[in-house]
């Protein structure tokens, strides 16, 4: 009997919606800033749960980390929904790349890195903190969740970076030619704070912090919205937000902070 047929797939079927490319900034941002974890792995074993009603996602995950990190990785995609893992069976590239039906138990599997995209936003606020264990307990010693939301295209994203301790780091992230205001990722923040974007909670503040900052830097706008963004968020930073990585990863529209976040200026 394999793993996955061991184990009661724990979760329920929600909708499939995905789109190809959708999931790149988070994608990229795994590359640059989980690839040391990755690389001291005996066994590169990472789950994409919840890849939806077409494996497309999975693939592209696959691909990224294959060319950008180790070509050795192995990928799983984990489904509830097992019409979803017939219909991706022929995508399947093994032993790089298989699907296979599983919850947030995670059938079994012992990976290093779990993405959790789309997936969480469609339960109730109740079930995340539950979920997020279940999941973490199964990860391989020092591995991490990266569990997030993002708009149909993928122009707006965010996404936390979670350990068996709970969250690490929160991380923001809009196409920037698209943006109108960083006020707009309000509307695609993860399940557990979506609802807590009120007066008084440290994402309301942030996100405020941030569009001031956007505002202050509309001169920067002349040189187009990287310089803009670049602006803002070294403006943010200079008022004490512990803004984490560097202009390297902000320069692609990211904003990563230690989460829970200190307030400004603690
Ligand atoms: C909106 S789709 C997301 C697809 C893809 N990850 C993306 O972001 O484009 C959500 C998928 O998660 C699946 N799902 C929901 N709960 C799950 C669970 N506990 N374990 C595995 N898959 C789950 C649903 O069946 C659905 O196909």
């Amino acid at each position: 009997m394999s793993g996955a047929a061991r184990h009661r797939p724990l979760g329920v079927v929600t909708r499939g919606t995905t789109n190809p490319n959708r999931l790149r900034r988070v994608d990229n941002w795994i590359v640059a800033t989980c690839a040391d974890r990755l690389l001291a792995a005996a066994d590169p074993l990472v789950v994409d749960l919840g890849y939806g009603a077409t494996p497309v996602t999975a693939v592209e995950l696959r691909a990224r980390l294959a060319a950008g990190v180790r070509p050795d990785v192995r990928l799983v995609g984990l489904e509830i929904d097992p019409a979803r893992v017939a219909a991706a069976t022929p995508a399947a590239d093994p032993p790089g790349l298989t699907f296979a039906r599983g919850g947030f138990e995670l059938a079994g599997l012992r990976p290093v890195l779990v993405r959790a995209f789309n997936v969480l936003r469609q339960y109730d606020e109740s079930e995340v903190p539950d979920a997020w264990r279940t999941m973490t307990a199964a990860l391989a010693p020092g591995g991490v969740l990266v569990e997030g939301t993002c708009d149909e295209l993928g122009r707006l994203a965010s996404w936390l970076l979670i350990d068996a301790d709970g969250p690490r780091t929160l991380t923001l992230a809009a196409k920037l030619t698209t943006l109108g205001s960083p006020a707009e990722l309000a509307e695609r923040l993860p399940k557990a704070l979506i609802h807590r974007n009120v007066p008084g909670e440290p994402i309301h503040e942030l996100i405020r912090a941030l569009d001031d900052a956007w505002q202050a830097a509309a001169p920067y706008a002349t040189f187009g919205p990287r310089q803009r963004w670049l602006s803002a968020v070294t403006r943010l930073r200079e008022t004490g937000w512990p803004i984490l990585n560097g202009p390297n990863r902000w320069r692609q529209g990211e904003l990563t902070l230690p989460w829970p976040a200190a307030p400004r200026g603690a």
